[in-house]
């Protein structure tokens, strides 16, 4: 059928011409895929009933983008695309710079302005956010201070204290709970709670407060550095995506208003003038995707001898095979002291995974909030089955009867995203799309048409599966499942953040079978409905030997108990890891990286299949 012709002749973007972008016009390709309402069949069937949708005409992707890009910058962009900007502090020119009297670079004196900026947005939590504090909570580790159950200043001190007023926080998530104190007394951990439920205050909070009681670490910054100064940050926080640090960046700068802490944000994909010269002004807390600060230090422009906190975000994917060079790089082979605090979060934490954390920390206490990757409870999560090829056609269906809210839509690949994308514009769905091979401008310039409802749509890949914190979305659409539970877990976390109810669609065929058995149990255990096509499906994998389960230390793992252990030293496999190449990542994870041909052959064709651990994820972070 020509319309369907048409439409699958794909277009790689580099090869869509920037102009074209300005135009409404085809490109100098010579087809006119993208003129307007190009003579395609449409997939809507019947044409929407939304009146939401009905107000966007059919149309190429880039009228969604023109203006976006010739629009004046809103100031009210979460976004801050220098890295500094709106936290006011003075640059001592060629010298050090100026120090507060507690000995950081950050302002203390009050700014209205600022304040506005910084808290204006504050949301305030959704309507499950009380029944958090049912969710069992377990410690293991030696010596396990007291939780706390209020925010209060003898712990915390009185300006955080003020700034979680101003954020209207009015108690501690459970993770917080446990968090402020363990930190307070000093000691390392590994914390791992649900998504949504404020593991970045869980980290920052005893960070700062510690920094507050503490002061720098005694070092003279002026110490043979002539022009090109150092920068001596106390801590320093590493998250994988740029989108990823820029948000903890943005959530740092509320919670050190004026309490004198600097807080200063550095990724690649962006001008590193800039960001040198933010961190020149001062730079007390540093948060940085790995690839970036390896730059700074190779420049000689960041020492980390004045660390004394370490924290990993995303720990499990920053210590998985993608990172893990890269950070023990920045941990063990630099000058980073080993007389420091070092604290791990995620939602996810596989038994290898923890394992291998336990090289950088030390005397650690393990905190888990619920089960170790469980998905949150506040995402009805709903799976159907769809034959690849009907998928486009089902995703419009769906989407047309979706009447509010933000829609993120997961695909496998930077390719299908672009696909996607561009179908959905013609259908008349105003989308966007973040993967790795769009610029970091137009990352972010998604992002935040996102956000603000320009383009309610946005097909990502796995680039934004983890920690991404927008509110108003409702639904997720696993369009393609990911590889792992752990992806899928995380992908779902995007909605049914702080207490709000969140819907997750998840599109099943055989392609999935490698995900199929644990996404069976993960459905059960969170009391969803599971149709029985689910449950065959994964039987019949299992039947063929191909659906082992991971043995993650969790759900399934080796035939042990479903919802066992939490804490990998309490397995009785504690023994030191041995060093070297021997860790077996993917048979230990997968328990399907034998060659069982899962998720692999057979399926590749124009998915980018996807058969090896982290094989196909979209790993351009930095
Ligand atoms: N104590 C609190 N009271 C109310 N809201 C809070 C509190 N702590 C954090 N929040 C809000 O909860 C939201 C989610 O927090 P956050 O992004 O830290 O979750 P997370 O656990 O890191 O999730 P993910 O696993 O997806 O990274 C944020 O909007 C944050 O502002
Ligand atoms: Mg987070």
């Amino acid at each position: 059928m020509d319309a369907n012709q048409q439409r699958s002749r794909y277009v790689p973007p580099h090869l869509r011409g920037g102009d074209d972008r300005h135009s409404d016009r085809g490109s100098d390709r010579g087809d006119d895929r993208r003129a307007p309402r190009a003579p395609r069949e449409s997939l809507r069937e019947p044409p929407a009933t939304n009146s939401r949708w009905s107000a966007f005409e059919p149309s190429s992707r880039d009228n969604y983008r023109d203006d976006r890009f010739s629009r004046p910058n809103n100031s009210s962009s979460s976004y801050p695309r220098e890295g500094g900007s709106g936290y006011p502090r003075s640059s001592g020119g060629y010298g050090a710079p100026r120090k507060n009297r507690l000995g950081f670079h950050g302002d203390m004196t009050p700014n209205a302005r600022l304040e506005q900026e910084l808290f204006g947005d504050c949301q305030s939590s959704g309507i499950n956010f009380d029944s958090y504090d049912e969710i069992p909570v377990e410690t293991s580790g030696e010596g396990v201070p007291p939780f706390v159950t209020t925010f209060n200043e003898a712990e915390l001190g009185p300006e955080v204290c003020k700034n979680l007023e101003l954020c209207r926080y009015t108690k501690p998530t459970p993770v917080q709970k446990y968090s402020i104190p363990i930190g307070l007394a000093g000691r390392d951990m590994m914390a791992c709670a649900q998504t949504g439920s404020g593991k970045t205050g869980g980290f920052l909070f005893p960070t700062l407060a510690s920094m507050l009681r503490n002061g720098p670490a005694n070092i003279d910054e002026d110490a043979g550095n002539g022009r090109r100064r150092k920068i001596f940050p106390t801590a320093l926080i590493l998250a994988p995506t740029r989108e990823l640090a820029s948000q903890i960046y943005d959530e740092a700068k509320k919670f050190c208003y004026c309490t004198g802490v600097a807080p200063v944000v550095v990724y690649g994909g962006a001008d590193v003038g800039s960001q040198l010269r933010n961190l020149e002004r001062g730079c007390d807390m540093m948060v940085a995707t790995p690839g970036r600060l390896v730059d700074l230090i190779e420049r000689g422009r960041v020492s980390l001898a004045g660390i004394q906190f370490l924290i990993l975000d995303e720990a499990d994917r920053m210590l998985d095979m993608g990172f893990e060079p890269q950070i023990r790089r920045i941990v063990e082979q630099e000058d980073m002291p080993r007389e420091r605090q070092t604290f791990m979060f995620s939602a996810t934490f596989p038994r290898e995974i923890q394992r291998l954390a336990s090289d950088f920390l030390r005397d650690y206490i393990f905190l888990t909030v619920g089960r170790v990757g469980a998905a949150s409870k506040d995402v009805k999560q709903t799976v159907v089955y769809v034959d690849q090829q009907d998928k486009e056609r089902y995703l419009v269906r769906f989407l047309s009867e979706v009447h509010d809210g933000l829609i993120l839509v997961f695909v496998e690949t930077k390719r299908s995203a672009d696909y996607l994308e561009d179908m959905l514009c013609h259908e008349g769905f105003p989308a966007t799309s973040i993967h790795g091979d769009r610029s970091q401008r137009e990352r972010e310039e998604a992002l935040q048409s996102f956000r603000s409802g320009r383009t309610p749509v946005l097909v990502a890949t796995d680039v934004a599966a983890r920690g991404l914190d927008i509110s108003g979305v409702t639904q997720v659409i696993n369009y393609d499942l990911p590889s792992n539970i752990d992806d899928y877990v995380h992908r779902i976390g995007r909605t049914g953040r702080v207490g709000n109810v969140g819907n997750a669609l998840s599109m099943v065929n055989e392609k999935n079978r490698n995900i199929i058995r644990e996404l069976h149990e993960l459905l059960i255990e969170n009391g969803q409905e599971c149709p029985p096509w689910l449950g065959q499906m994964y039987q019949g994998s299992y039947g063929r030997g191909g659906g082992g389960s991971r043995g993650r230390g969790g759900r399934g793992g080796g035939g042990g108990s479903r919802f066992g252990a939490r804490d990998y030293r309490k397995e009785g496999n504690s023994a030191p890891r041995s060093t070297g190449n021997d860790r077996g990542y993917s048979n230990d994870r997968g328990g399907y990286g034998g060659g069982s041909g899962y998720g692999g052959g057979g399926y590749g064709g124009g998915y980018g299949g996807n058969s090896s651990y982290r094989g196909g994820n979209d790993n351009s972070a930095w």
